[in-house]
Parts: structure tokens; sequence; C-alpha cells
């Protein structure tokens, strides 16, 4: 941190002691967020965490939107503010809730699992959620042969090669722009000028760059594996909020980013400046209809039943 973010810093940690706030950062945020946020993880960790947080009724999430409205969802009295308003996952957008009536009318004895990474009224419209670090658990748990899942079709195709149940992609190619950028030369290039890393990948990233991975998995999956692989070296092929992570806090080993420019701009989106004034103003606040947040939370709290809070 330089001495203006320093002096920022210094001026959020008061004023959240002050307002009994909690700030809570995805592995993806900038490394100045991560260093003052109460709690880093993956999207399912955040929730937990939101719900797990009895006294903080001020809740900073440093993420993006559909991650904050996951808070709110399963907190309906906590005040949720998120620093950047803009900061919208573009895959969360390519799932409209209209497409999921039409796939359930062409399906009718099909179960409906989404990714949270979906708007809330689309969520609304599902049986049950799932991350990428539970999807293939949620979708093993279920009585149903036949899963629509959306909106990444990389997922899907992961999960496909873990269940014997047929899985139905909607839309037929949903994708993570940022984890698309991943290719499969630049996974045989690492290996070839690092051949005693390990290469950890998200399920986000496309069917060729995931066969050729030594572990897949959420951001916190990976974090963690890297943690407690006897390898010292590893291929990173995720965000870099989360290479910036394991270098501060644990030096020890090395990670090489799979693609450098790996960047997330919505991620990016939050800084101190706007964390400084959500949590002065209490706003941008997140907000959702009533209706909407009943049936979200039906879908949110089902998957957080299968994997155990
Ligand atoms: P994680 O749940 O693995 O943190 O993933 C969220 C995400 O947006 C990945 O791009
Ligand atoms: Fe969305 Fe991809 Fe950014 Fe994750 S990394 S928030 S999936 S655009």
């Amino acid at each position: 941190m330089n001495k203006q973010q320093k002096q920022l810093a210094e001026k959020i940690l008061k004023l959240k002691n002050e307002k009994r706030a909690l700030l809570l950062a995805h592995n993806y945020q900038r490394p100045e967020i991560q260093e003052i946020a109460d709690y880093i993880a993956d999207s399912i960790g955040l929730c937990r965490k939101a719900q797990q947080e009895k006294d903080a009724e001020l809740l900073i999430f440093s993420a993006v939107n559909f991650m904050a409205e996951s808070a709110v969802i399963l907190n309906p009295d906590k005040k949720v503010v998120i620093p950047d308003k803009n900061a919208f996952c573009p895959m969360a957008t390519m799932l409209p809730a209209e497409e999921v009536k039409l796939a359930r009318k062409k399906h009718p004895n099909a179960i409906v699992v989404l990714y949270v990474n979906t708007r809330a009224e689309t969520k609304a419209m599902c049986d049950v959620c799932c991350t990428s670090s539970n999807a293939v658990q949620v979708v093993n748990s279920l009585d149903e042969e036949r899963v629509i899942f959306g909106p990444d079709s990389n997922l899907a195709w992961y999960v496909q090669q873990h269940t014997d149940k047929e899985i139905i992609p909607i839309p037929k190619n949903g994708f993570c722009y940022v984890h698309r950028l991943f290719s499969e030369g630049d996974i045989l290039l690492a290996r070839e000028q690092h051949p005693n890393a390990e290469v950890l990948v998200h399920p986000e990233c496309v069917p060729e760059v995931q066969r050729i991975a030594d572990f897949i998995g959420s951001t916190s999956q990976m974090y963690r594996y890297a943690i407690e692989s006897p390898k010292k070296e590893f291929v990173i092929a995720t965000e870099t909020g989360l290479i910036d992570r394991m270098k501060r806090e644990h030096p020890e080993k090395e990670y090489i980013p799979a693609y450098s420019e790996a960047v997330c701009s919505a991620m990016k989106l939050n800084t101190l400046e706007k964390i400084y004034l959500a949590l002065k103003n209490e706003e941008p606040r997140v907000t959702l209809p009533k209706a909407i947040m009943k049936k979200a939370r039906k879908a949110v709290e089902r998957m957080t039943e299968i994997t155990g809070r």
C-alpha cells in the first residue's frame, strides 16, 4: 500500500469499528482491499459469512452485484452495501428469467439448477442454486435424472464429467469472458517452462484447459489446494486477484499466472475510496423486491441445506 492508501485504510478501519460493520471481499478484489477485509472468500464463503454474522447490521460487500444480492437474499434484515453499483458480472446477465421458463416447458421432467452467477429475478425461477465449489455435490444430491443448468456452459461441462445425470445447459453458450482468455496453449507453455509446477484451474475455463489441469476448483478451493500441496510452484488459471492473495499470505511458494491479463473489470471497480464512501454514506444499498427475494431465498437455502452451513 502507498502512503495515501494507508491513510484511507486507517480511516476505513476506524469507521468500520465505530459502525460495527463488516467488510467482505471476494478473492478477486484489489490487494489493498484484501488487506483490510474482515473476510476474503469465494462466493459460497461470502454467502456463509454473511449468514453467520449475527451482530453486524451493515455489510460492505466488495465483490460483484450477484454476490451482494445473495447476501441480501439470506439476510433480509441487514443493510448490504456495494462500493460500486456498476459492478455487474456479465455472465450473470446472460440468462434472462424468461429463458428458464421456456427451458422448463421444453423439459418438464427436469429440475433447474442455477449457478449463483445469475441475477436475483433469474434465481427466483430455479429449484436450487450452486456455486463452482459445490455444483457437482448439488447436482448429484437430486432425485431427478435430467438437470437444466446455467448460465455457465463450461461449469455445466465440468458437472457433466462428474455425474451420470443428463445436464442440459442454458443458454447454449454462457461463459465468463475472463476465464475464456485461458487457452490450452497457455497451459502447455507454462508446463514446459515450469515442469515442477501443478496447474490449478477454475471450472469456468474451457474444457480444453480443464482437461489438462491437475486440479479444478473454486477460487477458495484453489487457494486451499496450493497451501496444502507439498509442491512449491503453481500455475494458476483464474482472475489475478487470487494470485495477489496467495503471494501475500503464503510467500514461501511460487504462483505463476497462466495468463497475466486475466482481470475482471467488474471486480476491479471497487476501490478503497469507494469503500470509504460506501461505509460513510451506507449506500449504494443493494435491495430486492420482496417476492423475488422470497423465491430466490428458497433456492439458495436449498443449496446450503445440501452442502451444510
Ligand atoms: P468462486 O465462487 O470460485 O469465487 O467464483 C466466482 C466467480 O465469479 C468466478 O469467476
Ligand atoms: Fe463474472 Fe467472470 Fe468476473 Fe467472475 S470473473 S465476476 S464470472 S465476469
